[in-house]
């Protein structure tokens, strides 16, 4: 018998995927979903791959009303998905302050409005949002990218005081420099430097993020909420 039902976003590579495969490897059913179509390499009933932008309200109202019919609507919410798209702020874009903004913040409060009714209703719910250590110490080229990842934090917690008393808890994971596509840009050299700068002397992997995640998303994390947890090797501390 299934766990429970997990809803991630930006599920078809990177950070997503893994978790995605993490939670159906412990007993829950899976919807991951992504901006573009995919498949999973592993064919699970359990793991059900969906296409779906965050930034479309009108999308995510049908994806909701399938997945209700269906009895799939999500006791754990993972707000995953993200882009940058960086600039030093004097050349940025207003397209990639609003492509950002859109995604990786606006996406969440779309997301999370209407999974969490439900959890209300069942008076159970996590509620885990992927923000990033950009938004904790600020990076260059990214005003667009910290901005949205700061801001869940502070979405974190009001919600979180919201939520306390219905049995569900929301917390963020800060995570530092993780091996993605996100990061692939990163040349060998800088990589290298990098890595001097961490304590723990590696990057980290996305399967070190989903330990976390699948612990704020266990029972034994129930007294846990509206907490930022950065998971980055130790590269920022305070
Ligand atoms: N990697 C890092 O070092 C790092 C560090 C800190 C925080 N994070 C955060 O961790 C999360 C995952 O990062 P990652 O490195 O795994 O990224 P990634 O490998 O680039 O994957 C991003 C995922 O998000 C999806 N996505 C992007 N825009 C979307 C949209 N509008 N609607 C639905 N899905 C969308 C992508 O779908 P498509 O495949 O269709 O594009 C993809 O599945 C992000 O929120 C990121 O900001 C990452």
């Amino acid at each position: 018998m299934s766990k429970g039902n997990v809803f991630i976003s930006g599920a078809s590579r990177g950070i997503g995927k893994t978790l995605a495969y993490q939670f159906v490897n412990n007993g829950f059913t899976v919807v991951g979903t992504s901006r573009t179509e995919f498949e999973y390499d592993k064919k699970l009933e359990n793991l059900i791959p969906i296409q779906l932008d965050v930034t479309s309200r009108d999308d995510i109202k049908t994806c909701f009303n399938e997945l209700k019919e269906q009895d799939l609507l999500p006791n754990i919410l993972i707000n995953n998905a993200g882009i940058t798209v960086d600039q030093l702020f004097l050349r940025m874009k207003d397209e990639d302050w609003d492509n950002v903004i859109n995604t990786n913040l606006n996406g969440v409060f779309n997301l999370s409005k209407i999974f969490i009714k439900n959890m209300v209703k069942n008076k159970k719910g996590r509620i885990i949002n992927i923000s990033s250590i950009s938004g904790l110490m600020g990076n260059p080229g990214q005003v667009n990218y910290s901005s949205s990842k700061a801001a869940l934090n502070g979405f974190t917690k009001s919600l979180a005081k919201e939520l306390g008393s219905r049995n569900i808890t929301v917390n963020c994971v800060a995570p530092g420099f993780i091996e993605t596509d996100m990061t692939s840009f990163l040349d060998e050299n800088t990589k290298k430097d990098l890595i001097e700068t961490i304590p723990l002397k590696r990057l980290g992997r996305p399967e070190d993020v989903g330990k976390l995640v699948l612990f704020l998303a266990s029972d034994e994390a129930s007294y846990i909420t509206g907490q930022t947890i950065s998971i980055d090797g130790g590269l920022l501390m305070y």
